[in-house]
């Protein structure tokens, strides 16, 4: 059933957001380079991959790998951004294939036919009236990177994105000023291959190498803040966290230190970001299991002095602690325990609208930054009736009940939210399954897992609702 609210605030970015390696495809166009995304496959063997626990560098026969042409966007873009653009999306978040600009990712000069090939996608935005907001690297790492230098795990990355990241900001100046350097960086302790391009050997120490990987992006990203405010001074540049607290299972102290110490796993890199220095319970907990922070000479003054100025998220569910063992959900690569409380999506993910309204509390408490939800949505199978039209009631109503409290969050609470991008705002390659069949998009592409269709977008229900959603600012939902 339709709500009303009492809307937003005038200005406010409505839009939808997708990532290059789960929808532009043509992996092997424009001069385009090889990354980690690329060579991970779909089927029994993806997790342990994301996970860096199998390796897995090549391409081999068996496989079936969904990212090569993903929904092929690189040839399709014009005609989808129209299509955001009569859903009149007010921003567009998407990512920048690093692979395109850098191909082994250290290479002297840039490759001109990636950055044109973004330069064209912002044009198009801007005529559209829409502000692409930007991602640097949405789990993509170049694989030369990782088979010359293993990945974040070696320092000279920063150097290396450093350079890709001067190159971007001063290229799309004035086309572009709202950025995210890195897409959901505490995914990089759970699933290092696929955020930081690392593979565990056997008898290493993970948490030693994800922590040196973890610091190493966070210089890299207050340096790429550093340049993108020298470049331009009206660029805004974000953290990005996979959000969603963690309730305590019950009342009893135990379990509800244990929430505290997950949320803590979850907000300590971007407690860096934000306010320029690691947490004492961070320093404290590395000293306790022996893992060095690999500091160099300068780098506490640029995380210092270059913190972000926006806290960007993604929110699908929120997640639960317990000092026992208990039955656990899915989630979105790490799940938790399980809600008694809360109804799942087909893929198991609880469906916690309050828990959004919550989320943005802890946030906007915890930094007093604006914030940025840059992914909420349902995944869930979509069948065409006889007629074609898929009717996506179940989507209209996660996404209805998430906005209201959206809305509660920023009327009520006082939150500042600068804007709101639901993720695959047309359907694309699934991060953590490879599956085309987890849809979250008010766009339907015919394509299926094992990369059977036309590539045909149809307008879902939800597309005509958005659009009025968008139009009424909120008011009506
Ligand atoms: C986030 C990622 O983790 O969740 C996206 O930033 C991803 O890339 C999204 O697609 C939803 O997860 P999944 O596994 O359903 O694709």
């Amino acid at each position: 059933m339709s709500i009303k609210t009492q809307g937003l605030p005038e200005g406010f970015l409505w839009g939808g957001a997708t990532a290059a390696n789960q929808c532009e495809g043509g992996f092997d166009k424009g001069g385009r380079g090889l990354a980690n995304v690329d060579v991970i496959p779909w089927g029994p063997d993806r997790r342990a991959i994301v996970l860096g626990k199998k390796k897995h560098l090549d391409f081999e026969d068996g496989y079936y790998y969904p990212a090569k042409e993903a929904i092929d966007m690189y040839t399709h873009w014009k005609e989808d951004i129209a299509l955001f653009a009569e859903m009149g999306f007010k921003t567009y978040r998407l990512s920048i294939a690093w692979t395109r600009i850098f191909p082994k990712g250290d290479e002297a000069e840039p490759n001109e036919e990636g950055l044109k090939f973004y330069e064209d996608i912002f044009k198009e935005c801007k005529k559209h009236g829409i502000e692409p907001l930007v991602t640097l690297t949405h789990f993509d790492c170049p694989m030369h990177l990782i088979k010359e230098y293993g990945g974040w795990r070696n320092r000279k990355l920063v150097g290396f994105y450093e350079k890709f990241a001067t190159v971007v900001f001063n290229r799309y100046k004035g086309l572009v000023t709202y950025w995210l350097t890195f897409n959901e960086i505490n995914m990089l302790l759970h699933a290092p291959f696929i955020a930081a391009g690392i593979f565990i050997e056997d008898g290493e120490n993970k948490k030693q190498i994800t922590h040196t990987a973890a610091h190493h992006q966070l210089v890299a990203s207050s340096i790429a803040t550093k340049i993108a405010h020298e470049v331009d001074k009206n660029n805004k540049v974000g953290c990005m966290v996979a959000a969603g607290d963690y309730y305590p299972f019950s009342c009893k102290p135990a379990d509800v230190f244990a929430s505290i110490l997950e949320n803590r796993e979850n907000f300590c890199l971007i407690d860096v970001q934000s306010r320029g220095y690691y947490p004492n319970y961070l320093l404290k907990q590395l000293e306790r299991d022996g893992i060095t922070i690999p500091f160099e000479d300068g780098d506490k003054e640029i995380l210092k002095n270059h913190t972000v100025d926006f806290i960007s998220f993604s929110y699908y569910a929120s997640r639960v602690s317990s000092e026992e063992e208990l039955g656990k959900a899915e989630g979105n690569i790490f799940g938790s325990v399980k809600n008694p409380h809360l109804k799942e999506s087909e893929w198991g993910w609880q469906i916690d609208p309050l828990g959004l309204r919550i989320t943005m509390n802890t946030l906007y408490d915890r930094y007093q930054k604006p914030l940025f939800i840059v992914e909420n949505g349902l995944g869930a199978v979509d069948t065409p009736n006889e007629n074609g039209e898929i009717i996506d009631d179940y989507r209209i109503e996660y996404l209805r009940s998430h906005i209201k409290e959206m809305i509660d969050a920023v009327n009520l609470d006082g939150v500042e939210l600068w804007g709101y991008t639901s993720w695959g705002c047309i359907d694309l390659v699934s991060a953590g399954t490879g599956e085309m069949k987890k849809r979250y998009g008010y766009i339907y592409v015919d394509r299926d897992n094992e990369g059977n269709g036309t590539l045909k977008r149809t307008k879902k229900k939800s597309f005509d609702w958005y659009k009025e959603v968008i139009a009424s600012n909120g008011k009506n939902l």
